[in-house]
């Protein structure tokens, strides 16, 4: 089977740094990866090199198949990957329906026009109520944008990243920043979006449970490199990655 997402030898360095440092991925269909390791390893310029934030000093990033090393963003959403926080239209004074409903018009490539058939609102409306349901929002979608709390934000973002109907999914630290009240419904969220079993996921996290209840594989990056790949009962068997590592996020994650 074709990996949906590979890179070959992917390396950005950064001023004599080199933060992501010859990375050989290879992403199946469908599965639910996590990428782990200590703060700094990385991680987060993986993903902008994945999603074309950032270009790489050498190396590729393949989609598909398709070298997508030297395509913007936008062109790798098109391909079929999302990353959360390129979504910047979440309007604050619109209700959450309604934000919802303009990502899924948008991704349908019909603009918001008075004449537009009801039917076709009814269905695009219909479309936004279903991703605020599998995001456990379908309660707050009459509440204006701005009123949510920011676990409720991180699930509006989560819907209107749906919307755009990317095969791919990059989710960085989706429970950053969020009360401890608010990670098990997140994690429910992503449960969900897993469940559906439309989508291949990558997923940055340090919360272990989460990563290691969730995912079927790991990826464990330690200096920009990538140390190693694999189940997640292996990674916690896996002696080198337990010397160099293991040992110190766990106490990070006690503490967190
Ligand atoms: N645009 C940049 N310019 C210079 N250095 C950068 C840039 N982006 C990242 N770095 C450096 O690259 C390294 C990796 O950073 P990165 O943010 O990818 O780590 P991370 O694994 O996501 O860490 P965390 O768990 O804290 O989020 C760090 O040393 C960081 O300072
Ligand atoms: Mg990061």
């Amino acid at each position: 089977m074709q990996p949906v997402l590979e890179t070959q030898d992917l390396t950005v360095e950064f001023g004599g740094h080199t933060a992501v440092n010859g990375v050989d991925l290879r992403v199946m269909p469908f599965t639910f990866t996590s990428i782990i390791g200590p703060n700094g390893a990385g991680k987060t310029t993986l993903f902008n090199l994945l999603s074309g934030q950032l270009r790489p000093t050498r190396g590729k990033v393949l989609l598909r198949g398709k070298d997508v090393t030297r395509l913007s963003p936008a062109k790798r959403t098109r391909l079929g990957l999302g990353r959360s926080f390129q979504i910047t239209n979440v309007f604050p004074s619109l209700t959450v329906l309604e934000n919802v409903r303009l990502a899924v018009q948008a991704q349908a490539g019909v603009y918001y026009n008075m004449f537009a058939r009801r039917s076709k609102h009814a269905a695009f409306e219909e479309k936004a109520r279903q991703l605020l349901t599998t995001v456990l929002l379908g309660e707050k979608q009459g509440s204006l944008a701005k009123h949510l709390a920011h676990g409720e934000k991180r699930k509006l973002e989560l819907a209107m990243l749906l919307a755009l109907e990317t095969e791919v999914l990059l989710l960085d630290e989706p429970t950053a920043g969020m009360s401890l009240e608010e990670v098990p419904s997140i994690l429910e969220v992503i449960r969900r979006i897993k469940a559906e079993g439309t989508r291949t996921i990558l997923l940055i996290e340090h919360k272990m449970e989460m990563v290691l209840s969730i995912s079927d594989r790991l990826l464990v990056l330690f200096n920009g490199k990538l140390l190693a790949e694999d189940t997640p009962e292996r990674i916690m068997d896996n002696q080198l990655v337990q010397t160099a590592y293991l040992g110190g996020l766990y106490d990070n994650a006690a503490s967190s």
